[in-house]
C-alpha cells in the first residue's frame, strides 16, 4: 500500500511518500519521499511557536512540498488535469481560510494528474489546532480530487511507532517493525507532550503518566530562552551543554569530577509516574537572576546541570514505570528524544540491568515532528481498519486529540 503523509501539527511542514506492507507484526517501510521544512527559524523572533504564523507557513508550503515529495517518489504526474469549475469552487470552500494555500493548489492540480498513491495519512492531533487545521483541509482537498481515502492520525501514536521500528544501516529509508514484542510502555517527550502510555497490542493505548504542567521540550525552550539561546532551544542546550561536560572532564581529574548539584529534580522521588518540569525552569530563571550578568561559564554549568537534572527524572520515571507497567519494549520518541545525553543515559541503564524489556529509540530523523512517522502510523491503523474516511465524510481537527482508547466503561464512568 502507497500511503501518502501529510503532518502540520506544530512548526514543522512536512509530506511524505511511504510504501508500506506487512501484518502489525511484521510491517516494513520504504520512504520512497520524505519532504519538511522547519519553521522554526521563522519563530525564533517569537521565542516560541506562534500559531498564525505557523499556519500561514504551512499553507506556503504545503504545495511546493507536496511537489518535492512526489518528485522524490518518482510518483509525480506531470499531465495537464481539467479541473471543473465545481471543483474548483469545492476546493474554495474547503480552503476558504487558507487562500494563499489554494491559490497555489489549483493551479498544481491543473497541471499534475493522480499520483499511484492508496491512501491520505494526515495528522489529525494534537497540535495547534490553527496548525493542524492546514494539513487536515489540505489532505481534504487531495482526497476529494483524486478520490483517496483519508486515516486520520495521532500524532503521538506517530511518535511511538516511529521509535518502535527499526532502521537499517545498509537501507536507510527501510524500517521494519521485526520482533516487536508486547505489552509496549512508550514515553513520548515533545514540544507539546510528557506522556508514558501502555499498550498491550497496537491501537490499544492507556496514558499512565503525563506532566502537570510545562511538558519537557517547553522547558528546555524555556531554560535555552533564559540563556540567550534561539528557539527551539533543545539543540542548542543539549549543544552547550556537550561543550562545557567534555571540556570540564578534560580539566579535571576523575575523582574530582563531581558537579555540585544546583537544580532541583521535581518529582524524581514522586510514587506516580507523572512530571513536573514548571519548578525546575523557575529554579533555573532565580539562579540566573542571581548571577546577574551570565558568563559562557555559567551558561555552559547551566546546560550541562539542567540536561542532568532532566535526564535524572526522566530516568527515575522509567524505573518507577517498568515496576508498575513491566513491558516487553520501551520506546522514547518525540523531539527531546533526539538528545544525545538523554538517548546515552537511557541506554547505559538498559545496558547496565540486565532487564526483560528491550529498548528502542528513534532514529535521529525521526525523533522531531515529520510526516514519515504519520505515514507509519497510518498504515497501523488501515490495518486495525480503523477511521478510515472517504473525501466526503467530515473531519475535524483536534487540538486535544488523546492517545486514551475509548472503552464502553470509560461512558459508566460518573
Ligand atoms: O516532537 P517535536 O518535534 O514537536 C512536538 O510534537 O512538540 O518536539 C519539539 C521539541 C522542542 O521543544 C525542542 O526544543 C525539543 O523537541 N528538542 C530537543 C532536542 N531536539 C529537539 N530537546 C533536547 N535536546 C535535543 N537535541
Ligand atoms: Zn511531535
Amino acid at each position: 500500500m502507497r500511503i501518502l503523509a501529510i503532518e502540520t501539527s506544530c512548526d514543522e511542514t512536512a509530506v511524505a511518500v511511504l510504501e508500506a506492507e506487512g501484518t502489525p507484526d511484521t510491517a516494513s517501510f520504504k520512504v520512497r519521499g520524505n519532504a519538511l521544512y522547519s519553521q522554526a527559524g521563522k519563530h525564533a523572533a517569537f521565542g516560541g511557536v506562534y500559531p498564525d504564523l505557523a499556519k500561514r507557513e504551512h499553507a506556503a508550503n504545503l504545495v511546493p512540498l507536496l511537489h518535492a515529495a512526489l518528485t522524490e517518489s518518482r510518483l509525480r504526474v506531470d499531465e495537464p488535469t481539467n479541473l471543473s469549475s465545481d471543483k474548483q469552487q469545492h476546493l474554495r470552500e474547503l480552503l476558504v481560510r487558507e487562500e494563499a494555500l489554494v491559490n497555489a493548489l489549483i493551479p498544481y492540480l491543473r497541471n499534475h494528474g493522480k499520483p499511484s498513491v492508496d491512501a491520505i495519512a494526515v495528522t489529525q492531533g494534537p497540535g495547534l489546532e490553527p496548525a493542524l487545521w492546514v494539513g487536515v483541509n489540505f489532505a481534504r482537498a487531495l482526497a476529494n480530487v483524486w478520490d483517496l481515502p483519508i486515516i486520520p492520525v495521532n500524532h503521538l501514536e506517530g511518535h511511538i511507532i516511529a521509535s518502535a521500528v527499526a532502521s537499517h544501516a545498509d537501507q536507510p529509508s527501510r524500517f521494519t517493525v521485526d520482533q516487536m514484542q508486547f505489552p509496549l510502555l512508550g514515553l513520548v517527550l515533545s514540544g507539546g507532550h510528557t506522556e508514558f502510555i501502555y499498550a498491550p497490542s497496537w491501537g490499544d493505548y492507556s496514558v499512565v503518566g503525563t506532566t502537570r504542567d510545562d511538558s519537557i521540550g517547553e522547558a528546555f525552550d524555556k531554560v535555552a530562552r533564559l540563556l540567550g539561546i534561539p528557539y527551539p532551544g533543545g539543540p542548542g542546550i543539549s549543544a552547550l551543554a556537550h561543550t562545557y561536560r567534555t571540556a570540564r572532564k578534560a580539566k579535571v581529574s576523575a575523582p574530582l569530577a563531581k558537579r555540585p548539584r544546583f537544580l532541583p529534580r521535581p518529582m524524581e522521588h514522586s510514587p506516580d509516574l507523572d512530571f513536573s518540569f514548571s519548578g525546575l525552569k523557575t529554579a533555573v530563571l532565580y539562579h540566573v537572576r542571581e548571577l546577574g550578568e551570565l558568563s559562557d561559564e555559567d551558561k555552559g554549568k547551566i546546560a550541562e546541570e539542567f540536561e542532568e537534572a532532566v535526564t535524572d527524572v526522566v530516568l527515575a520515571k522509567t524505573k518507577r514505570a517498568l515496576e508498575t507497567y513491566p513491558a516487553a519494549t520501551f520506546v522514547i520518541g518525540g523531539g527531546v528524544s533526539a538528545n544525545s545525553y538523554l538517548r546515552a543515559r537511557i541506554s547505559g541503564f538498559f545496558a547496565h540491568h540486565a532487564l526483560d524489556t528491550s529498548l528502542r529509540l528513534p532514529a535521529i530523523g525521526l525523533s522531531t515532528d515529520n510526516a514519515v512517522m504519520i505515514g507509519m502510523a497510518g498504515y497501523f491503523m488501515h490495518l486495525r481498519g480503523a477511521n478510515t474516511l472517504s473525501a466526503h465524510e467530515p473531519l475535524r481537527a483536534d487540538g486535544t486529540l488523546s492517545m486514551h482508547t475509548p472503552r464502553e466503561t470509560d461512558e459508566a464512568q460518573p
